[in-house]
């Protein structure tokens, strides 16, 4: 009977919370008193209060003596942003990644609170269309569905993401697109055509892992570059860079990226590339979050800016449509075309037909460009409300990052937290969080911490923001 009660006044709770997040009562309105709410809701008056009562927890209300129940004001006080990056200036071996599978591992557990992972939580994804489209394409080509589909990849679903890819700037032919086992597939089989074990490759630190584990599963060698939440990769830290070490490629995630979520503006993505070709150096660009602006204006590719420059572009539907279906692609510029095929041939013959029948589908259908201007508003959301529980339970002095895109916030402590350490013990306590020092080479970034916002938003997640904030 608790129990049934606990849900009913968290599930009106959560009711109200979307009723504030839509805008219906704004920070300073009043709420109906708890009489009027349990007759509008047809609720018993106890449950309308233990509903206030979570409200106020999760911090969206606040009572005021004798008037009532009201709106929060969002926190006036934006918290700072962390400062540029000031990484080693040398390159190095990539070390500490063991630590990530085995977070990741734990995190699987549904019991779990996964702040850890940037993996959207399925109610932020279009399963029900994607089902819809996967079986339908599994009985229209029965058959095919079933078989190899060699690379580079099915043809309609290369014109596709070619037909996608103009929104980026990027006049494609489909011919010039390979379809992979998404982008992680796509930035090895790009850095296994452009460089060979022992060679110095340029990234932006932080940067996320994946990108750190195929460096180190290829025996390369980072050279992280200073790079701004806000602005990017420092493109003058780099020529100098260059000028010290010799750099055979350049990895980058212009568009919101992951950790740090700052999308370089056009100027800086043209300099960036204008000082890789003057020294012959290829630019891997890693576009996954390019869809996932919070403005309605989809920003430029490197690869649309400068469709001459040698530019390996990579991108996946992991983020947009459902990870586990393991589809995304490389556009590696004609000069690598032959060789990306041939290796993503020898390395695992092909995608999975059904699979890419079915994002095929999809895309032809119409509904993914709805399905995505909706996720660009949820994630944003998203977002605001994450950053607003750190601002409130975080100890004061903490840093965050304000993405404008993608789900991830990079968050900076105060004194000498080492956030290796607190995630092992956060997850005893049943909270994932993706600890600094994985996001860097040499795991620099110990009093740092990346949280998904992309979660599921109940009490769970408030508590355990509360968890981490008793730990800190
Ligand atoms: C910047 C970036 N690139 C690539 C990937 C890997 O994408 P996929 O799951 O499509 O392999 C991720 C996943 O977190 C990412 O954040």
């Amino acid at each position: 009977m608790l129990q049934a009660e606990g849900h009913l006044y968290e599930q009106l709770g959560q009711e109200l919370a979307d009723r504030i997040e839509r805008g219906i009562y704004r920070p300073g309105d009043r709420l109906p008193g708890v009489r009027v709410l349990s007759r509008q809701l047809d609720v018993s008056v106890s449950t309308a209060v233990a509903a206030y009562r979570w409200l106020e927890d999760v911090g969206y209300v606040e009572a005021r003596q004798r008037s009532g129940m009201y709106v929060r004001q969002r926190p006036t006080e934006l918290l700072p942003q962390p400062g540029p990056s000031a990484p080693r200036s040398s390159p190095t071996p990539v070390t500490g990644q063991d630590m990530v599978l085995r977070l990741l591992k734990a995190a699987n557990d549904p019991q779990v609170v996964q702040l850890g992972a940037a993996v959207p939580d399925p109610e932020y994804l279009p399963t029900a269309s994607l089902e819809r489209c996967i079986t339908r394409s599994l009985r229209k080509h029965r058959l095919r569905a079933l078989s190899y589909e060699f690379p580079p990849g099915l043809p309609e679903l290369r014109r596709q993401i070619a037909r996608r890819m103009t929104e980026a700037g990027c006049v494609m032919n489909p011919d010039e697109l390979v379809i992979t086992n998404g982008c992680q597939e796509a930035l090895t089989l790009a850095l296994r055509a452009v460089t060979k074990p022992g060679d110095v490759v340029a990234i932006e630190s932080p940067t996320f892992y994946g990108l750190l584990q195929v460096i180190d599963s290829l025996g390369l060698e980072a050279l992280e570059i200073p790079t701004d939440p806000q602005q990017g990769i420092s493109v003058d830290a780099l020529k100098l860079a260059i000028e010290r070490w010799p750099v055979k490629a350049c990895v980058v995630v212009p568009n919101f990226s992951n950790p740090l979520g700052f999308c370089m503006g056009d100027g800086r993505k043209r300099a960036l590339v204008e000082l890789l070709s003057e020294h012959g150096i290829p630019l891997i660009e890693d576009d996954v979050y390019g869809d996932l602006g919070f403005s309605k204006v989809r920003p430029s590719a490197c690869k649309g800016l400068e469709p001459r420059a040698d530019i390996l572009y990579c991108a996946s539907f992991s983020k947009t449509m459902a990870p586990g279906l393991r589809v995304g692609w490389i556009a590696p510029g004609r000069r690598h075309l032959e060789r990306v095929e041939y290796l993503k041939y020898v390395t695992n013959l092909a995608t999975s037909g059904a699979l890419q029948l079915g994002v095929a589908e999809l895309l032809e259908s119409g509904r993914y460009e709805r399905h995505l201007r909706q996720m660009r508003v949820d994630y944003s959301r998203a977002v605001t409300r994450m950053t607003d529980a750190v601002t409130r339970h975080f100890p004061p002095g903490t840093r965050v990052t304000r993405p404008s895109g993608g789900f991830v916030i990079w968050v900076e402590l105060p004194g000498s937290v080492d956030t290796f350490e607190l995630a092992g013990r956060a997850l005893e306590r049943g909270v994932s969080i993706a600890p600094g020092p994985v996001f860097s080479a040499t795991q620099k970034y110990r009093n740092c911490m990346r949280l998904s916002c992309a979660c599921h938003w109940d009490n769970r997640v408030e508590r355990a923001l509360l968890t981490l904030s008793q730990m800190l």
